[in-house]
């Protein structure tokens, strides 16, 4: 056993337990230098106002080399910094101001795939006789006729035809993004490679970009298209991926005190297998469950209606099937994702109290919370009215698809609006200045939402009763209260169709969480029968019933 990763002992205190990660999409946060993307010396320019949060832990999206066809989630080199970002003296810097302020950073690992303008890739497709060729996925066959059914999670085949080569290439997800194959060990030892040299650095933590996809079903037989999104897993290798995952940990992971989760739309045993710390794996799994259920797919469908209670039960279930047996994350929204105030709050008239209702939710369940910069000041959806004002490549294809299957163009931009991932996406909104003080550009990459003139950072840190000081209080409560952290989580009334009602009990002490996740008022006798309680936080000065969308923590003697 490594002395970092993970001690047998569960709850034994560990850093990045006691931590949250506040995610930063690196184009979206601070232009430093006017070309309207956001970049690394804005992030270093604004680390005193993350810290001013209790910021300790940055998870950030790709900033490496990449011709940014799904926005750096195609890499064209891993050891290198994409030029709209900065240089790599900009990361060190970066880094360093991250050191002096006692704040960790995460990085993305995206190995599922590369840029096709990888120069791996671009050997690779040349010739079969290429050094790289076996670094990717290929097939014969002919040109009209793909080897299997597989989809690609934005739509259409999954293979695409290389005529150099007379083959088809695997690519998950766009044409421009070929998934590496992990089968090759060159290809394993180029990935542990690139991960040294950043952990060499001193980063803080590895978060893995679809972890769950890296061993492919060695059959590729055709999979079961009827059962919609469950029929995704059909296309993957799950003994395979732990025999990956254990050699990555073997040989890299063990050797630095870092922190590590990975993404995978997986249940909470499934995920076991990948974060007891008996399986030498990863810490943690970042999982959809929760976000999956108004979706249906992990493709693009129209959103539907969320049903609480089905959402409490995701997100109990994680926390009693891992408990004492391997750490949990929870998260409401990144950047694949609308804005939860959007989303699971009410964005117009309980925009405040339900943002506030979301981040006492974060930091009271158990696991280690993550949000994406704009949570904080409760950021909401932006108001798109066409199609074509949507960037990401993911709507884009989609649409197109969904046009070419007769679909109105109405009726494609309800759907593809609903959930486009643009709308976590547009910029960070820091003042009522200009673009919200994020940009001194004429155009900014994608539009600054017009509500920035009330909602912004500046107007929020100037108001002791605004979302960004809950935050910061929910965030000094999480960080002394270790019931919050380590204590057992039991849900109180799974039954109840609007109150998520739960305890954290531990040594230290106990508590009770009673959160109101609808807009209607609720009568809520269960709060009576707590007589020795003392009110923490909330997000409503009195008591009473519980109003749309209110949250309160006590501490309970009982
Ligand atoms: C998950 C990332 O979060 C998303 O933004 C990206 O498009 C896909 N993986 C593919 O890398």
């Amino acid at each position: 056993m490594s002395r970092f990763q993970h001690p047998d002992d569960v709850n034994a205190p560990t850093w990045w337990k006691e931590t949250f990660v506040y995610q930063i999409y690196p184009r979206s946060f601070q232009d430093s230098n006017g070309d309207g993307v956001g970049d690394l010396n804005g992030i270093t320019m604004r680390l005193d106002d993350l810290q001013a949060l209790g910021v300790e832990t940055i998870w950030l999206s790709p900033f490496y080399r990449s011709p940014n066809d799904d926005n750096g989630y195609d890499i064209s080199d891993y050891t290198d910094i994409d030029p709209q970002f900065g240089t790599m003296a900009d990361f060190d810097r970066m880094l360093a101001g991250m050191k002096e302020r006692g704040i960790k950073l995460v990085i993305d690992m995206v190995f599922n795939h590369s840029s096709d303008e990888h120069p791996w890739f671009q050997q690779a497709r040349q010739s079969r006789e290429s050094l790289f060729h076996d670094f990717y996925i290929w097939r014969e066959g002919s040109p009209d006729q793909p080897p299997n059914n597989w989809p690609s999670i934005f739509g259409g085949s999954a293979w695409e035809w290389n005529a150099p080569t007379g083959e088809w290439y695997l690519h998950l997800f766009t044409r421009k993004q070929p998934d590496l194959n992990w089968a090759n060990p060159r290809v394993r030892e180029a990935i542990y490679e690139s991960m040294r040299f950043w952990l060499d650095k001193g980063v803080g933590g590895l978060r893995f970009d679809v972890l769950a996809m890296f061993a492919k079903n060695p059959s590729y037989a055709d999979i079961d298209l009827s059962k919609g999104g469950a029929a995704l897993v059909d296309m993957f290798d799950a003994p395979q991926l732990h025999a990956y995952v254990q050699e990555m940990h073997r040989e890299v992971l063990s050797k630095y005190d870092i922190y590590t989760v990975g993404e995978a739309p997986v249940d909470a045993i499934t995920a076991l297998d990948m974060i007891a710390p008996g399986r030498r794996e990863l810490q943690t799994i970042y999982h959809f469950e929760h976000m999956l259920l108004d979706r249906g797919s992990l493709q693009i469908t129209q959103a539907t209606a969320l049903d609480r209670r089905a959402f409490k039960s995701v997100l109990t279930r994680w926390a009693e099937q891992l408990e004492g047996k391997a750490w949990n994350t929870i998260y409401v929204g990144n950047h694949d994702q609308v804005r939860p105030v959007s989303r699971f709050g009410d964005d117009k008239t309980h925009r405040v109290a339900s943002a506030k209702m979301l981040a006492t939710l974060l930091f009271t369940h158990k696991g280690i919370p993550f949000f994406l910069a704009g949570e904080e000041i409760g950021m909401t959806n932006y108001p798109f009215a066409t199609l074509d004002e949507l960037d990401d490549v993911n709507a884009r294809n989609m649409a197109r698809l969904m046009l070419s299957q007769g679909k109105s163009e109405d009726e494609v931009f309800a759907a593809i609006s609903s959930i486009t991932r643009d709308h976590g996406r547009t910029p960070f909104q820091w003042d009522a200045t200009p673009n919200a003080g994020f940009s001194s550009a004429e155009r900014t990459w994608l539009p600054v939402n017009p509500n920035y003139t009330h909602i912004n950072a500046a107007a929020d840190r100037a108001n002791g009763d605004s979302i960004w000081h809950y935050f910061q209080r929910a965030i000094a409560l999480r960080k002394h209260t270790p019931a919050l952290i380590y204590g057992r989580f039991t849900d109180l009334d799974p039954a109840h169709p609007a109150i998520y009602a739960y305890r954290r009990d531990h040594t230290t002490g106990s508590y009770l969480i009673m959160l109101n996740l609808l807009g209607a008022p609720v009568d809520y006798p269960l709060l009576d029968t707590f007589p020795n309680k003392t009110r923490i936080l909330g997000n409503y000065a009195d008591d009473g019933p519980l109003r749309p969308f209110e949250a309160r923590v006590f501490r309970v003697e009982s």
